[in-house]
């Protein structure tokens, strides 16, 4: 097996910049999130494959929350940089801001993770050279892609639990108080 060596993160370091047509926005006049989810899996995907040096597909997405509206006719950065790489797979996290050109005003309208498996000529996934850290960002960005990967682990095994834990009577207990109305018809 080959040794690997190291690249960095500004080696892959990726941008893409789009501005927001009018065919972008939904029927409230702001732009679709799913032309954002878009471009952000674009611009994993570029960043991911970069440092892979092989094609990466997308494997899960680490929460994507919309901060703030984007409008149409704002210029859309989306900033991907490779935060964390397994043995195949690769966390790419994604800054996304919108800028008014007319006002000069920039909102960060949202921060996401994708993490990317690269596959080889056999669609199998395949090893990527390891990480360079070379500033305390760096590290701060890998150890905190080492934590996001604990706590899913984790809440993947309470909800595993909470499945295996079911029961009608429980579960009525929980929805007791929520908005919902519980009709279930007699057999
Ligand atoms: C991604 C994929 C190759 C993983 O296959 P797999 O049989 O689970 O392969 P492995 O078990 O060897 O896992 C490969 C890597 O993916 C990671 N992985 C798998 N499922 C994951 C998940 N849900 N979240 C995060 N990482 C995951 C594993 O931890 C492993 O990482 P490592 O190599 O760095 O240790 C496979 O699920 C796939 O091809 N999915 C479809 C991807 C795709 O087409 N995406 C486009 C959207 S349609």
């Amino acid at each position: 097996m080959t040794v690997q060596s190291a690249k960095s993160a500004k080696h892959s370091q990726t941008t893409i910049t789009e501005l927001m047509i009018p065919s972008y926005a939904n029927f409230g006049g702001k732009i679709h999130g799913g032309i954002l989810l878009s471009l952000m899996d674009k611009v994993a995907y570029a960043c991911a494959s970069k440092h892979a040096g092989n094609y990466c597909v997308t494997v899960s997405v680490d929460t994507v929350d919309f901060l703030m509206p984007v409008e149409v006719g704002d210029l859309v950065s989306l900033k991907a940089s490779v935060n964390y790489v397994g043995r195949s797979s690769l966390v790419v996290g994604i800054k996304v801001i919108a800028e008014n050109v007319k006002k000069g005003m920039v909102k960060h309208t949202n921060t996401s993770y994708f993490t990317m498996v690269a596959k080889d000529e056999s669609d199998k996934p395949t090893m990527v050279p390891p990480l360079m850290l070379e500033s305390k960002e760096d590290i701060r960005r890998f150890v905190e892609a080492i934590d996001r990967k604990e706590i899913k682990r984790s809440s993947q095994n309470d909800m595993q639990q909470s499945k295996q834990d079911w029961s009608l009577n429980k579960a009525l207990a929980l929805v007791d108080g929520e908005r919902c109305e519980v009709k279930i018809p007699e057999k």
